[in-house]
């Protein structure tokens, strides 16, 4: 049956589109060549940074036939690789690929060479590196300069000669391959540009928490311990229920405990660390920090669970709280986690005005408010973890 290469060519155009791993996608066309064009086997010399060498990586065909991937390593000198780095010898590659029989007539016709023997020798070395890889044609995959890649075609299997439209499709595939390598590093240099802003974000979030710890004296470490707890806590009840967390999950649960009381920035210290019994219009002031603080991460992208966390961690179950009263399951899962984690570590920390509680109590203490200050389901699981003695 006749194949279609231009439906195959788009073929791998749309592939290009959808695989993000070049590697998936070599694969993919390497299989394609062997399959439609009927190669004995084919495969690809993939440049290597870490190696500053060309390693055949991916082959497909017949075993026996096809080249076993590492075994083969050239480096820039490797005659087949200087033949398309240095274009020399570029009439053989009029068509975008290196055919063996065309590299055989040229040594033949010596007059083709000009009398040039470091030509001559260069044509050599490469049809000897052919031949010892089983290769009767080369085509090289050009980024622009940079030679990425060499993809290797075996013998047809009926023994013929390639066609031209076979030649052209090999060739239109390396180039395919050229964009989606390209296409893979531009993408892992974003994917790792994405890692370094958010690791960069997350220590300054850490940063931050501790200067609002640092504000409230009275509080110090409380944000990291906060953290911890709502994570453990958490988790808790996910490895006890079917339900999985969204994928953002875990991380806006740990930016909004650490910027659970950034909005404190906004309120004056003197109130914040006060000897003795608030006034209501003090009390006013120090419940506005939750507010503050959802107005503050506002303008930042992507914070939306987040300021939910930091807006609403003052809310009570039964309604009773602040900054909306909003009541039950109308609140926030990461707020009413935070909710418990905060409450736990304040009854458990000294204040200018009351000791610590033991831990006992504390748990007590959340059992007792379970379903009027806190959501039931997670001091359930406070308690299961203060039982197994992890909070
Ligand atoms: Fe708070």
């Amino acid at each position: 049956m006749r194949v279609n290469y231009k439906k195959e060519l788009e073929e791998a155009a749309r592939n290009m589109i959808l695989v993000h791993k070049p590697h998936t996608l070599i694969r993919m066309i390497l299989r394609s060549i062997v399959r439609k064009v009927k190669v004995e086997h084919a495969g690809i010399l993939l440049y290597e940074k870490s190696r500053d060498s060309y390693i055949v990586t991916i082959t497909r065909g017949k075993v026996g036939t096809k080249i076993p991937p590492g075994l083969v390593r050239l480096d820039a000198r490797s005659p087949i690789i200087r033949f398309f780095t240095q274009k020399e010898c570029g009439s053989l590659l009029d068509d975008g690929a290196l055919i063996l029989d065309d590299l055989n007539a040229a040594l033949k016709n010596m007059e083709s060479l000009a009398g040039r023997e470091d030509h001559e020798k260069l044509l050599l070395a490469t049809k000897f590196q052919m031949k010892s890889f089983d290769t009767v044609v080369a085509v090289p995959s050009f980024y622009h300069d940079d030679l990425l890649g060499v993809l290797t075609m075996g013998e047809k299997v009926n023994k013929k000669p390639f066609k031209r439209e076979e030649i052209d499709f090999f060739v239109a595939l390396a180039n395919d391959v050229a964009m989606a390598l390209r296409n893979a590093f531009l993408f892992e240099g974003l994917q790792m540009e994405i890692e370094r802003n958010k690791k960069l974000f997350l220590e300054t979030t850490k940063a931050l928490s501790a200067a609002i710890d640092a504000k409230d004296h009275y509080t110090r470490g409380h944000t990291m311990r906060v953290t911890d707890y709502s994570l453990a806590i958490a988790k808790t009840m996910h490895d006890e229920s079917d339900e999985k967390p969204a994928a953002k999950f875990y991380e806006d649960l740990y930016v909004a405990s650490l910027l659970h009381d950034i909005g404190k920035i906004g309120i004056p210290e003197s109130i914040l660390n006060k000897n003795g019994s608030l006034t209501d219009e003090e009390r006013k002031k120090i419940n506005e920090h939750a507010i503050i603080g959802a107005m503050i991460l506002e303008p930042i992208r992507d914070l939306d669970g987040v300021i939910m966390g930091v807006k609403y961690h003052h809310e009570h179950y039964d309604g009773k709280g602040y900054p909306e009263g909003l009541s039950g399951d109308r609140i926030p899962f990461i707020a009413a986690i935070i909710s418990v984690a905060d409450s736990y570590d304040a009854m458990i920390s000294d204040r200018p005005y009351r000791r610590a509680m033991t831990r006992e109590q504390a748990i007590l203490e959340l059992e007792r408010c379970s379903g009027s200050q806190f959501n039931p389901q997670i001091v359930k699981a406070a308690v299961s973890l203060y039982r197994k003695g992890q909070l």
